[in-house]
């Protein structure tokens, strides 16, 4: 009688778990890809990505993003349709290996994800309550679309 009841124990527990496995994915989309309008970094990250931006990155690609003669613009369709059905993961790892170009080693990979915050709210995608990690393999989740 007593390992009849255990037993049932077990296989509820085990139902518990598997429950909430099921929910987690469904709630955090671990299965499915997400795209760069589903509130991917919040506006606080955005704000210090805006000033890492203004140090180092601003004198090539100007204030407002718009680039220059030999620099590409970081903002408006040229750049998102160039970006459509690529990642924020690959955005990010561009910038990690390539920029600033002088100097690419110069600011954190924190930073970093700190400016692509910055980069995807200039381009009206919409802010939310979590974080863009550092993480190229997580960013990849992220997909530009068009829309
Ligand atoms: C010395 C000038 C200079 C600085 C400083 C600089 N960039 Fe660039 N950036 C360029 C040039 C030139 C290119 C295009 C050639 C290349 O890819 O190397 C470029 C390309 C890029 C691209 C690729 C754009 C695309 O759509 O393919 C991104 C993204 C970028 N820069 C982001 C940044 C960020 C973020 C910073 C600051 C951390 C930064 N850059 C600092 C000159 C600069």
């Amino acid at each position: 009688m007593i390992a009849f009841g255990v037993d049932r124990i077990k296989k509820w527990l085990v139902a518990g778990c598997a429950g909430g496995l099921t929910m987690g994915m469904a709630w955090g989309g671990v299965a499915g890809q997400r795209t760069v309008w589903d509130r991917i970094y919040t506006d606080e990250q955005a704000d210090r990505g805006e000033e890492v931006y203004r140090a180092t990155c601003e004198g090539c690609h100007a204030p407002d993003l718009s680039g220059g003669k030999v620099v590409p613009e970081l903002i408006g369709e040229t750049f998102t349709d160039d970006w459509v059905g690529s990642t924020v993961g690959r955005l990010f790892e561009r910038i990690v290996v390539s920029m600033p170009e002088e100097n690419p080693a110069s600011v954190s990979q924190r930073q970093k994800a700190d400016i692509v915050a910055f980069i995807l709210r200039a381009n009206g995608f919409p802010p939310g309550r979590h974080e863009l990690e550092p993480r190229a393999d997580v960013l990849d989740r992220f997909t530009f679309d068009s829309r």
